[in-house]
């Protein structure tokens, strides 16, 4: 129990200066011994996040005056005694031995007062808490007053899905086997699923309790692979031909370069500007048996990669605010700025007005985000079409201004719209 508090608090410190949990898990979990406890440590950390408006405002009532070092093990415990199924007593005394391990031997005292004061006025607090917007939603206050003024009739079930943990789905390799058939093996192995509401996503499944990668039938034999539902319905909308030059142009870690090669023939460069990713999507690759180009490239920069040829589609799966992300990514909601959405912004024009350089007259440029702010995805829409006359949207697959998923139960939320050039 100590060494779960004392990584967790570290792993949200870290957070909370602006790191993603991408950085920060693989270094603080080599601290602890056990895979049980780094599972722990993951789960506490993630839920910790999930909650942390609500455990902030706790904090906030039970002290005058934070105390510095201390602040992250306080809403850390908090969390465990309210959201997990740990005994209270035995949250609150790691509590106390984590802080004198810390080194705030002197304020342990401090740490056994906030915390049984916090058992005291639970429910008091709860009931405060459920007039504050960031302690009753969970996000910060600009992004429920963006939320609200965007989509004001679902807003708050955007709220809700953020609070849930994110299912397991599978994208079967249909280049290896059928959909029936896998299904067939999953029946085998006593492992229930589900098919997803029909949104595009023809080769998923979503298993009904997530599992690690090692107990997927399959999965180390590419028969599958782990990828969100709404993400699948990226490649789907790519409108390949046999044959065709592919550029994915921010292809790492590769999810989506692999679903290109198992629905279509074609030829395919998978390009992304940091080459440790890269390397994921050879892994990728390797794993199902597939075959792309693979380069390190800034994609904004055509003079320093592009040699002249053409392209018949390209998929544009720009950086963005993973809005749309937030189960599967709960540090994102506290790590984004406001002013960051205007610097996606600009990212993602130089990248379009690049890309868009490469691609041939009658071929088609799929931009898309997992994001579910307008600013990166209609709005950018409407932008690119004033500022490209030779670029119509390919309404097979969008309406005006492409196609908006909100995060649901079944997927997370994902922008796609189809550009032709003529
Ligand atoms: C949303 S992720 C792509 C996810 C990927 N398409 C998949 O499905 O697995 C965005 C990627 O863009 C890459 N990137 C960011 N700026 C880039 C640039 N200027 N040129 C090329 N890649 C870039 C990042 O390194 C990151 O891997």
């Amino acid at each position: 129990m100590i060494d779960i508090q004392l990584v967790s608090q570290a792993c949200l410190s870290r957070v909370k200066l602006g790191q993603s949990l991408k950085t920060v898990f693989p270094q603080e979990l080599e601290k602890l011994g056990s895979n049980n406890d780094r599972a722990v440590v993951k789960n506490t950390v993630y839920g910790a996040l999930r909650y942390l408006g609500y455990l902030e405002f706790s904090l906030d009532s039970l002290v005058a005056k934070r105390p510095n070092g201390l602040v992250n093990l306080l809403l850390i415990s908090i969390y465990l005694i309210e959201y997990s199924r740990s005994a209270n007593h035995a949250v609150v005394n790691a509590a106390v031995s984590s802080a004198k391990q810390m080194g705030y031997g002197k304020l342990s005292g401090l740490v056994n007062a906030v915390l049984r004061n916090y058992l005291r006025q639970q429910s008091k607090i709860k009931k405060k808490a459920s007039d504050d917007d960031v302690a009753n939603l969970q996000h910060q206050a600009w992004w429920v007053n963006k939320v609200r003024q965007d989509y004001p009739d679902q807003a708050n079930d955007i709220f809700f899905t953020n609070l849930q943990h994110p299912n397991l789905a599978l994208r079967v390799n249909t280049r290896s086997t059928s959909l029936e058939k896998y299904l067939r093996l999953l029946d085998d192995e006593k492992i229930q699923w589900r098919r997803p509401e029909h949104i595009g996503a023809p080769a998923a499944v979503i298993l009904s309790q997530p599992v690690s990668v090692y107990q997927i039938p399959g999965f180390f034999e590419g028969l599958v692979s782990v990828q969100d539902v709404g993400a699948q319905t990226t490649a789907t909308r790519l409108d390949l031909r046999p044959g065709q030059r592919v550029l994915d142009a921010c292809a790492a870690p590769g999810g989506k370069t692999c679903h290109i090669l198992e629905l279509e023939d074609v030829c395919v460069t998978a390009a992304d500007k940091d080459p440790k990713r890269l390397m994921r999507v050879e892994e990728n690759l390797r794993r199902l048996c597939l075959t792309a180009k693979t380069l390190v490239a800034d994609m904004s920069d055509t003079d320093t990669w592009w040699e002249g040829e053409e392209y018949d589609r390209i998929l544009l799966d720009v950086p963005c605010s993973a809005s749309g992300v937030v189960r599967r990514h709960p540090d994102v909601k506290w790590i984004r700025r406001e002013k960051d959405i205007d610097s996606f912004v600009k990212q993602q024009r130089s990248l379009l007005s690049a890309a868009w350089k490469v691609l041939v007259k009658g071929g088609k440029l799929l931009y898309t985000t997992c994001s579910i702010f307008p600013e990166e995805n209609e709005k950018q829409v409407k932008w690119f079409l004033k500022e490209q006359s030779d670029a119509k949207i390919d309404s097979t697959y969008a309406v005006h201004n492409g196609h908006l998923i909100l995060p649901t139960d079944n997927h997370d939320g994902f922008f796609h719209a189809l550009f032709e050039k003529q």
